[in-house]
Parts: structure tokens; sequence; C-alpha cells
């Protein structure tokens, strides 16, 4: 594949991961994910972020280079913005081939430059809105954002052609493929790539979502025509989308999210499971959407996307040995790690012969702000009764879903 031209002098360099893959070694990613790293060409080169070294992708990014033409000892600065190694696990190979390189960093981007990669010098740390002359009328600024999504990341902002380059910030998953620029998207492909970064965002970005807000108001003012981030699609023709898309995101914390509920289940031996088609009936009966996740089945990445974006979760799962059902605790420490915070919650599920569950789901959701209406339980098997409640509560959350998202 070639670069791909943004315009004159600044390239993207995207390299996909496919759907094989775990991100981070543990997110399944069905559409697989790209990895972009930039070249912004005055008289000075610099190329911004770079590629993981994993499965030969590196090849690829070579390809790109060579195809602009950029040799690399012309890349006078690595502009890292980030440096999970996503983005700098190559960094190694790419200093062998140009050692006189200079990193453009923050102070902590240093800090963690040495541990993972005994890189200590050639370094310059950058001040807060302190800018690079390349020449030629390309100035590169840099913003320091940290926490979006480790605390040593910055945004890199160049002037003439007023593009943002904004590592994962901006982000989605999916591959690019033949289109790169969201003005080539279909109303299909454009909805793909909100999907993606929805949960892109559950996944990765969710627990800094605080400092999301802080680096959306941090750009306040900024004159921004293209944003160019590190993962998925680059936003020329309309950059508010994403921005604003990403704002909403974060703003599902504190909530209400969307007036949507998730209902996630488990079952050992299909008494739990039983009350799901009611629990579904009393919410559609209210109107809302409701998105059902069958737990250990679905991997929790996908069940946390869903999650996040409804203001309503309706949890089921049975006793097991005096506890909780196990893989769906597993699911509420993940909700816990990502803050999964501030929902109208219900949950349901057979007790055994004793019960325990409700116990540790009291435990396991402590601190997560979630309003609860009273759970059904029931020991061995459920009767007509609980049928009749699970409608009945499930209807009384979905009010309380639509009150929480009008107030
Ligand atoms: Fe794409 Fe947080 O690295």
């Amino acid at each position: 594949m070639n670069a791909v031209q943004l315009t004159e002098g600044i390239y993207c360099l995207p390299v996909n991961l496919e759907s094989y893959q775990l991100f981070e070694g543990m997110w399944p990613m069905p559409n697989g994910i790209s990895i972009n790293s930039y070249i912004v060409r005055g008289e000075k080169t610099a190329l911004i972020d770079l590629v993981e070294d994993v499965n030969n992708k590196p090849a690829d990014f070579e390809a790109e280079l060579a195809s602009i033409p950029v040799t690399f000892d012309e890349i006078d600065y690595l502009v890292i913005n980030h440096m999970e190694p996503d983005h700098t696990s190559w960094l190694p190979t790419l200093l062998q081939k140009n050692p006189d390189l200079t990193f453009y960093v923050t102070t902590k981007a240093a800090d963690l430059l040495k541990s993972f990669y005994g890189v200590s010098e050639n370094i310059h740390i950058v001040e807060d809105g302190e800018s690079l002359e390349l020449g030629a009328g390309k100035v590169l600024t840099f913003f320091e954002t940290p926490n979006i999504h480790w605390p040593e990341t910055m945004m890199t902002y160049e002037q003439s052609s007023k593009t943002l380059f904004s590592c994962d910030a901006f982000g989605s998953y999916g591959t690019l493929d033949d289109v790169y620029f969201d003005d080539q998207l279909s109303t299909r492909q454009h909805d793909f790539f909100l999907n993606e970064a929805l949960r892109y965002y559950a996944n990765i970005v969710s627990s800094f979502s605080t400092f999301v807000l802080k680096g959306i108001d941090r750009l306040e003012g900024l004159d921004i025509q293209t944003i160019a981030p590190s993962h998925g699609i680059i936003w020329r023709e309309n950059p508010q989308a994403i921005i604003e898309s990403y704002a909403r995101f974060a703003s599902y914390l504190k909530g209400p999210a969307e007036p949507e509920v998730t209902v996630i289940w488990s079952s050992m031996y299909g008494n739990t499971e039983r009350l799901v088609k009611h629990i579904v009936q009393g919410v559609r009966m209210e109107g809302l959407p409701v998105h059902v996740y069958q737990v250990p089945d679905e991997h929790v990445g996908a069940i946390l996307a869903s999650a996040w974006k409804s203001a309503g979760l309706i949890l089921g799962m049975p006793t097991y040995e005096y506890e909780m059902f196990p893989p769906m605790a597993w699911v509420l420490d993940m909700f816990r790690r990502k803050k999964i915070w501030n929902k109208k919650v219900l949950r349901f599920g057979s007790a055994g012969w004793v019960g325990g569950a409700q116990r540790e789901f009291t435990k396991l959701t402590e601190g997560l702000k979630w309003d609860f209406i009273e759970p059904i339980e029931w020991k061995g098997a459920p009767t007509q009764g609980e049928f009749d409640v699970a409608v009945k509560q499930a209807q009384l959350l979905a009010k309380n879903v639509k009150a929480f998202c009008q107030a």
C-alpha cells in the first residue's frame, strides 16, 4: 500500500492489524484496526508516531514510507504523542536505521522512553504549547493532553494545514482499506466507524473520560480542519463529528447515557435464562431499544460498548457455590475497571438452593453509583409468578431510564 497524502507535504502511513489479533492482548477486533503514523515534510521532516512491531507489519510501514518517497536518514524528528507499544515497539529498529533522529516528547514520555527502550539521548522535552518550525511553512505545535490514554500523552497540531494529530483520541477500531477520509465514506461506512469508535472508546479510553473532556476543553479555540488520529479514519470533512462523538461518549461517565437498556445474562441450567424473554418484553413495552448479551458466550469487549452507551442495565446470573456465577463476576470486575457508572439497574437470577449471588452482586457493584430497583430472585426454577414480576420490573426499570434521560 502507498502512503496517503492529506495535503502538500503531509502523509498518513496506515498499517492494518487483522481481526484475528487481540488488541492490548485481550480485546477482540472483528474488523481489525489501523495504526496510523504521519510524515510532515518541510525543509526538515518529522515522523509522528510509529508502528507496532508485530506480524511483519513494519514492512508495510517501510513500503509506505518509500512510496512518498522518504528515506530513513531523511527523518529529522520523531514526535511521540503516546508511548504505548502499539505506537512505539518498532522504535529500536528505527533507531538502527537512523541513530541521529531527535525525539520530541513530554517529560513523562522521556521517562518511558528510557524504561521501555533504554533511550536517553537526542531527546527534546516539549513545553505545553511549544512549536517546532520544519520550514516551508510547516510548523508543529504540541499540546499536553495527559491520560488520553497514558499519562505522557500529547497531541501535535500542524499550523499551515490546521491538522491535529490526536493519537488515541478520536480513534476507532476498523482497518483502513479503500477509504481513508470521512468524506469518502458511505452512510453505512460512516455509521460503521462511529460504532467502531464507541467500542474502541469503551475498551480503551472509558476509564479516562474525565481527561477526554479536559483534553477537548484544551483544544477549545484551535482552528481544526482535519483530525488525524492514530487509529481509524481521518476526519477532514467534518472533524467536529468525531470530537462531538467523543465528548458524548465521555459524558456517559456521569450519565445519563442513551435511553437504551443492555441485558446481560448467564445461566447454568436454563432457570435464569427462562426470565430473559419476559425481561425483554417489559423493556419493549416502554418502547426502548434493548440489547441482549449472553455471558460467557459474548466477549466482555462487546458488552462494554453496549453497557457504556445504555442508561439502563439488567443483569441476570444464578448463584454458584454460594456466590455469583463466576463469568458474570468477571464482567462486573471489568465494569468497575472501565467505570461503567451512573446506571439504572435491575438484577435477576436463580438462587439455586440457598442463594449468595445477590450478596456478591451488592459487593461487586459498590462504588459504581448504580441506582437499583428491587431484584428478582427465586429458589430453583422460576414460576409464572416470577415471569410476571420480570415483565413488571423490566418495565419499571425502562420507565426509570426514560425519566433519567429526560431529566
Ligand atoms: Fe493506540 Fe493507547 O495506544
